[in-house]
C-alpha cells in the first residue's frame, strides 16, 4: 500500500470564497507523474527565463527614467505623466465630510469621509463587486450604476447621529471620484478616457470624458452630490499617505494594476506651459506607467508566456509592464507555464486538465497561498489543485510550484522596484531618501512582495537604496480623494488657478 497523508483547513481568498480541504493523496500510485529530477530540470530553465539581473535592473531603470523625462516634455506620450491638477501638498488640516465613489479593478466603494485635521479621518462605506459583464457593458450603464449605488449609500446614511450623513433640505455633498484609469485631464473635473486597461472593455467610453458622463448618471438619479474632482487611485494614495507621514513623495499600487505618482515642479512640465500656472508651483503627476514598453517591446524582459498573455487579453500591446507585474496577470503567466508541461506530457498524465485549460482560472492568490503554505507536504497546494481543478500532485511537483510561483511574484516585485527607481533617480531623492505609500493586493497580500521590492532597490543603487522605503499606505481611493475634493474646493474658493 503506498503511504498517504491527511491534511484539513480552511483558508479564505480575496474573491470572498472559502477554501476548506481535507485531502488524502499518495505519491507513487498508479497515475503516471513526473519524475523529482525531471521537476528540477524543468525548474531550472523557468529560473534562467524569470530571474532579473541588477545589471538588467539598472539598464530598465535607465530607459524608464528616459520615458518619464519625455512623458512630461509633451502630449500623447505612451506613458502619459498627467498633470493632476491637485497643487501641492495637503496641510493636514483639511476637514469636512465628503463623499467619495472609487471606481476600481476590482470593486467599486461608495464613502462618507470626515476629515478631522491633524492628519485624521473617519470612513462609512459600501462595497460592491463588480461582474465581468459590468466591465464590458455600455460605459453610461457602468456609471449608472455607480450613481445607483451612491443614491442608496447616501439614504441609508442620511441621519443626526455621528457616522451619518447630516444633509438639509436642498444641500448637496461634495464628491471626489477616483477612476483609477489613464485619463487625460485639462482640468481637475475632467477626464477624457485614454484606454481601459485591466481588462475593461466598456463600449462608447474612450475617448469621452468620463467626469461628464458619471455628473450625466448623478443626475439622472438625483443623487444630492456636487462633482468636485476626477482623480485616480495612486494620485489619491500619494496625498493620502503624505497626509499622515508627510515624508512620503512617491504613491504606487501594485494591485490588479500597476502605476505610481509623485509631485512634480511646474518649471519641469513643458507641456502645460501655456495654462500660465506659475514655474514654482507643484502639480502632482499621475504617470500612468503600467504602459512602460507597450507597442514596441524594447526593454522589458517578456517570455513567451507574457507574450501570449499580451496577444490574447482584450488590449494587444497595451500595458507591457503592468502585464508582468500586476495582480490581474501573474496567475495567467503561472497557468500558462503549467499548460505547457501539460502539453509536453510532463504533467498530469492519465487525468482531466480542462478546468486548469481555461483561461485566467488560476487566480493571482494561488500564488500567494502557495508561497506561504507552512506545511511540509505542501497541503494547501495540494487543497489548490485537487479543490479548484480536480487534480492530483506529487510533493515534486507541488515543490515545483511553489518554487515556479516563487520566480513569478520575485519577477513582478524586482520590475515593481525599477518603476520606483526610475521616479528616485530622475527626482534625485536617493540621497536624502524617501518614504513610498504603497497599497493594492499584491503590496498589502502577497508574502515577501515589499521585502522583494526592497532587495531589488538596493541591486539597483547599492546600499543607498535602503534608504528608499515603502510602507503600507493609507486608503488613497477613499481618503486621498475626499482630500483631493477639501484641497480643490478651498483651491478655488480662494480663486487660485480656477480654470483648471
Ligand atoms: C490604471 C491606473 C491605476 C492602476 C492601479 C492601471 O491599470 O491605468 O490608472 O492607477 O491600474 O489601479
Amino acid at each position: 500500500m503506498p503511504a498517504s497523508r491527511r491534511g484539513s483547513g480552511t483558508v479564505t481568498l480575496p474573491t470572498g470564497q472559502t477554501l476548506a480541504f481535507h485531502t488524502r493523496t499518495q505519491d507513487e500510485e498508479d497515475l503516471p507523474h513526473a519524475t523529482k529530477k525531471t521537476m528540477a530540470d524543468h525548474l531550472r530553465k523557468y529560473e534562467s527565463l524569470f530571474t532579473l539581473t541588477p545589471q538588467r535592473m539598472r539598464m530598465i531603470v535607465d530607459a524608464f527614467k528616459d520615458t518619464l523625462e519625455a512623458g512630461l516634455e509633451k502630449h500623447g506620450n505612451t506613458v502619459p505623466m498627467i498633470p493632476t491638477y491637485v497643487f501641492g501638498w495637503p496641510t493636514g488640516n483639511e476637514t469636512g465630510e465628503y463623499l467619495a465613489v472609487d471606481l476600481g479593478g476590482t470593486n467599486l466603494r461608495v464613502c462618507l469621509v470626515t476629515l478631522q485635521g491633524a492628519g485624521r479621518f473617519e470612513i462609512t462605506q459600501s462595497k460592491y463587486r463588480l461582474t465581468e459583464d459590468q466591465k464590458q457593458e455600455e460605459g453610461q450603464k457602468l456609471f449608472d450604476f455607480c450613481a445607483e449605488c451612491l443614491k442608496t449609500f447616501i439614504d441609508q446614511h442620511v441621519g443626526e447621529e455621528p457616522g451619518m450623513i447630516n444633509l438639509k433640505p436642498g444641500e448637496k455633498l461634495p464628491l471626489g471620484f477616483t477612476f483609477s484609469y489613464p485619463c487625460s485631464q485639462n482640468r481637475i473635473d475632467h477626464g477624457e478616457l485614454i484606454r481601459w486597461t485591466k481588462g475593461f472593455g466598456n463600449p462608447n467610453t474612450e475617448g469621452h470624458d468620463v467626469a461628464e458622463m458619471f455628473r450625466k448618471s448623478l443626475q439622472k438619479y438625483d443623487v444630492p452630490a456636487d462633482f468636485i474632482s476626477l482623480t485616480c487611485d495612486t494620485t489619491g494614495t500619494l496625498i493620502a499617505s503624505h497626509y499622515v507621514n508627510p515624508k512620503t513623495k512617491i504613491g504606487c499600487i501594485f494591485g490588479t494594476g500597476c502605476n505610481a505618482a509623485y509631485m512634480e515642479k511646474v518649471a519641469n512640465i513643458p507641456k502645460i506651459k501655456e495654462l500660465n500656472i506659475k514655474d514654482d508651483a507643484e502639480i502632482a503627476i499621475n504617470c500612468e506607467y503600467g504602459a512602460f514598453d507597450s507597442f514596441e517591446h524594447e526593454h522589458l524582459p517578456r517570455t513567451k508566456y507574457d507574450q501570449i498573455v499580451d496577444e490574447t487579453s482584450n488590449k494587444p500591446g497595451e500595458q507591457a509592464y503592468e502585464k508582468l507585474i500586476s495582480g490581474r496577470y501573474l496567475g495567467e503567466i503561472m497557468r500558462l507555464v503549467i499548460c505547457e508541461l501539460i502539453d509536453d506530457g510532463v504533467l498530469f498524465l492519465g487525468q482531466e486538465t480542462y478546468k486548469i485549460e481555461k483561461s485566467y482560472a488560476f487566480d493571482t492568490a494561488f500564488l500567494s497561498l502557495m508561497e506561504s503554505d507552512p506545511t511540509d507536504e505542501l497541503l494547501m497546494i495540494i487543497g489548490i489543485f485537487t479543490h479548484f481543478f480536480a487534480l492530483e500532485t506529487t510533493l515534486a511537483e507541488r515543490q515545483f510550484f511553489r518554487a515556479l510561483a516563487k520566480l513569478i511574484g520575485r519577477r513582478a516585485a524586482r520590475l515593481s522596484a525599477c518603476g520606483i527607481a526610475a521616479i528616485v533617480s530622475k527626482m534625485g531623492y536617493l540621497d536624502e531618501g524617501c518614504a513610498v505609500g504603497a497599497d493594492g493586493s499584491l503590496y498589502n497580500k502577497y508574502p515577501g512582495f515589499a521585502d522583494r521590492v526592497h532587495e531589488g532597490l538596493i541591486d539597483v543603487f547599492g546600499d543607498k537604496g535602503r534608504n528608499i522605503v515603502t510602507y503600507h499606505a493609507e486608503d488613497g481611493s477613499g481618503v486621498g480623494s475626499a482630500i483631493i475634493a477639501a484641497m480643490t474646493k478651498a483651491r478655488k474658493e480662494k480663486g487660485l488657478y480656477t480654470h483648471v
